[in-house]
């Protein structure tokens, strides 16, 4: 039963897409020393999807809810909100308002939202704060990045990685019962320097005593092993505590969602939480680590697939860049 003053939310339809152009490790091998033996050992990845210089987050943001909306039946008109998770705007003031032009959703309100990694799983919690105080009734949440643009394509130890893509989901209120059934969000700004994307400002004096800072972003740079350590104290942490205020037990949970970081990680989550290999979801072998987009993308595949039916119970965790992490238990589909 649902609190009286409260609306339930149900996840309705999800989509997703990528570039075309796929880069796999033979020929990421052409560009650092490294091997296929290697990147699929140590991550699981075998290639990644790349956005050519004109493809756009838009193109594949949009193209990813134009999916959603279509598998929900939703009309582009009927949506209140749009939140795009990303860390890789094509526009640093928001690309969320570029994606409401470009599908049409004339009412939708638009931001956009970063938690790096973890920014799906942030969208998911605050886009169901709207459709449960009864603010809006339908929402889209898009995590999309074009990570590409900041790799270090000279630094073996992180190019390997990462891919482009977006996915996206359909939220709508529900009167009858709640999917969102437990999260937790958490961030420690303490060790934000294990992961960066960093600005990094030169002065430009202006006049005397007036000296500002101009510059750029400088490429992704990462601490991988404090990176992998963090996750695998922290993921499986994170999900037990929202199974807690679910109420659910690890046996209830018919999926496992992690952010596709690494596949080492995937397998390391699971096997402390005592989740069986085959409940675990996995596609970073095709995509990479898309960022904020890897949960919806691989949601989207295997709810294509089949595989994952209405009224499953999924718990989802991303991790990352803040440093931040958090989970959300979730019912998959309309009541
Ligand atoms: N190809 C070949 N050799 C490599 C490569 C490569 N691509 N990268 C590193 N090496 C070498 C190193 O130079 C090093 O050689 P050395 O011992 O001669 O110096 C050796 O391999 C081991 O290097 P490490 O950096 O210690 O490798 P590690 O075993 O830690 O694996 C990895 C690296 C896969 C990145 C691991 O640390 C990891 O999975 N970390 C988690 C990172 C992650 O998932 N980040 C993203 C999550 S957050 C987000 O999504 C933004």
């Amino acid at each position: 039963m649902l609190h009286q003053s409260r609306i339930g939310v149900a996840i309705t339809g999800c989509g997703s897409a990528a570039p075309v152009a796929t880069l796999d490790n033979e020929g990421l091998s052409q560009v650092v020393e490294t091997s296929d033996e290697w990147i699929r050992t140590r991550t699981g990845i075998q290639q990644r999807r790349l956005a050519t210089p004109n493809e756009s987050l838009k193109t594949i943001a949009a193209e990813a809810a134009h999916h959603a909306l279509e598998m929900a039946g939703v009309a582009p008109a009927d949506v209140d909100l749009i939140i795009l998770a990303t860390s890789t705007p094509d526009d640093l003031f928001g690309t969320a308002s570029q994606i409401q032009a470009e599908l049409g959703a004339v009412k939708a309100a638009a931001f956009d939202l970063t938690a790096a990694c973890s920014g799906f799983v942030f969208g998911l919690v605050t886009a169901a704060q709207f459709i449960q105080t009864g603010t809006y009734r339908t929402v889209v949440l898009i995590g999309g990045d074009v990570l590409s643009r900041w790799t270090d394509w000279s630094d073996r130890r992180t190019c390997v990685l990462f891919g482009d893509g977006a996915g996206a989901v359909v939220m709508q209120a529900d009167p009858e019962q709640n999917a969102l059934l437990g999260f937790e969000l958490c961030s420690d700004g303490s060790q934000n320097e294990c992961l960066t994307l960093a600005f990094q400002p030169q002065s430009l004096e202006l006049i005397e005593d007036i000296t500002i800072g101009q510059g750029t972003f400088q490429p992704i740079a990462m601490n991988g092993q404090e990176v992998y350590r963090f996750a695998i104290k922290r993921v499986p942490e994170v999900i037990e505590k929202s199974l807690f205020r679910a109420s659910l037990s690890v046996e209830q949970i018919d999926w496992l969602l992690l952010h596709q970081a690494n596949q080492r990680i995937l397998d390391a989550v699971a096997q402390r939480l005592g989740i069986p290999s085959h409940k675990v979801i996995s596609n970073m072998a095709k995509y990479g680590n898309t960022s904020a987009a890897s949960i919806p993308i691989a949601l989207d595949e295997v709810v294509r697939e089949g595989k994952v039916k209405p009224g499953d119970v999924i718990a989802a965790s991303g991790f990352g860049a803040g440093l931040t992490w958090g989970a959300a238990i979730f019912r998959w589909g309309k009541s």
